[in-house]
């Protein structure tokens, strides 16, 4: 009900100035956190399997259980891969049922990037799933305890032109200072840059290492065109610190799963903060852009339940009747 892909998420960030957070599943955990964030938070959001992240969730395993939870969830959410490095796990993601891949060609020569993104492009949109593909490069590694002041390679905006119109591709995840990881020290992001790949590209922007990035970098980076957000470290981070607590205080607990749910309740309640902080907190509290495709809001809501029992009622009284 609620899966739909990235174009259709990303309908209306731009012109009503907010980003998709976009959080990684690691766990079963990882995955409750963020989708009871976003239906508290009445609010669309993509879930990130990463290929760095398949010795954690293996791809195939994860995807259907994924897929359930998001049909289930009274919001919207996409079901995307990020940084698909390598053409096998782009192809296992489009067999798997994802709804949107992200081709990372960024450490590739240019040409060899356009050809590659290209030609997944093509096989992607011939089955109704989105792509996401990097030009510059996002230094960093995400999830890393290693502090990083590695600002990669910055995009450059003619060449994001040419890319955008030679691939075809739906999002544009953009070089801009931002790393993935913790930061050494607070990034710095060219907002001039970003401003002029916008107006070159017209397509959503997609900002990667989220984590550690001040909330009025966030908002400026927004009105410029970020559409979409990419968070991971903090939530490992926070979840990490939550068991620690636990366990600092009381060295003898042993209830794994009770240190789970504890991890998750950080998570969810940073997951939250994050979507707040994006903008898109209530975007699904009314009718909107994404009815047609999600009708989340109206089959969650008390409403509905009450229009659902009348018409079953009514249904009875006629077959009675005949
Ligand atoms: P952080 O881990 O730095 O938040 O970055 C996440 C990310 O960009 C995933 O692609």
């Amino acid at each position: 009900m609620a899966l739909v892909n990235l174009k259709d998420i990303l309908h209306g960030a731009q012109s009503r100035r907010y980003a998709v957070g976009a959080f990684n599943v690691v766990s079963l955990e990882s995955l409750q956190a963020i989708l009871e964030a976003a239906t508290q938070m009445r609010s669309p959001v993509i879930l990130n399997v990463a290929e760095v992240h398949f010795k954690y969730v293996d791809l195939e395993t994860i995807a259907p259980v994924i897929r359930r939870a998001a049909e289930k969830a009274a919001i919207p959410a996409a079901l995307h891969l990020d940084h698909g490095v390598s053409f096998e796990a782009i192809m296992r993601a489009l067999r798997a049922g994802f709804t949107s891949v992200m081709f990372d060609g960024s450490t590739l020569p240019y040409e060899e990037n356009v050809q590659q993104t290209r030609e997944i492009v093509k096989m992607a949109h011939a089955i109704g799933v989105t792509v996401e593909a990097e030009l510059g490069v996002v230094g960093g590694a995400e999830g890393s305890s290693e502090a990083t002041d590695d600002r990669g390679m910055l995009t450059d905006p003619k060449q994001a032109e040419d890319f955008v119109k030679r691939t075809k591709v739906d999002a544009l995840a953009v070089a801009i200072g931002s790393a993935h990881g913790l930061y050494r020290a607070k990034p710095k992001l060219d907002f001039k840059r970003l401003a002029e790949i916008r107006d070159a590209t017209g397509i959503p922007l997609v900002l990667h290492g989220g984590s550690g990035i001040p909330d009025e970098d966030f908002k400026r980076a927004i009105e410029l065109g970020i559409c979409k957000i990419n968070v991971y470290t903090e939530m490992a981070q926070i979840a990490s610190h939550r068991i620690r607590g636990i366990l600092d205080k009381d060295p003898s607990f042993i209830s794994f799963p009770d240190l789970l749910i504890a991890a998750r309740e950080a998570m969810r309640d940073l997951v939250m903060e994050k979507i707040k902080v994006f903008g898109t907190a209530d975007v699904c509290s009314s009718p909107n852009a994404f009815c047609p495709t999600c009708q989340g809001c109206v089959v969650g809501s008390d409403e509905y339940s009450r229009l659902a029992s009348q018409i079953a009622k009514a249904v009875i009284e006629q077959l009675n009747k005949e």
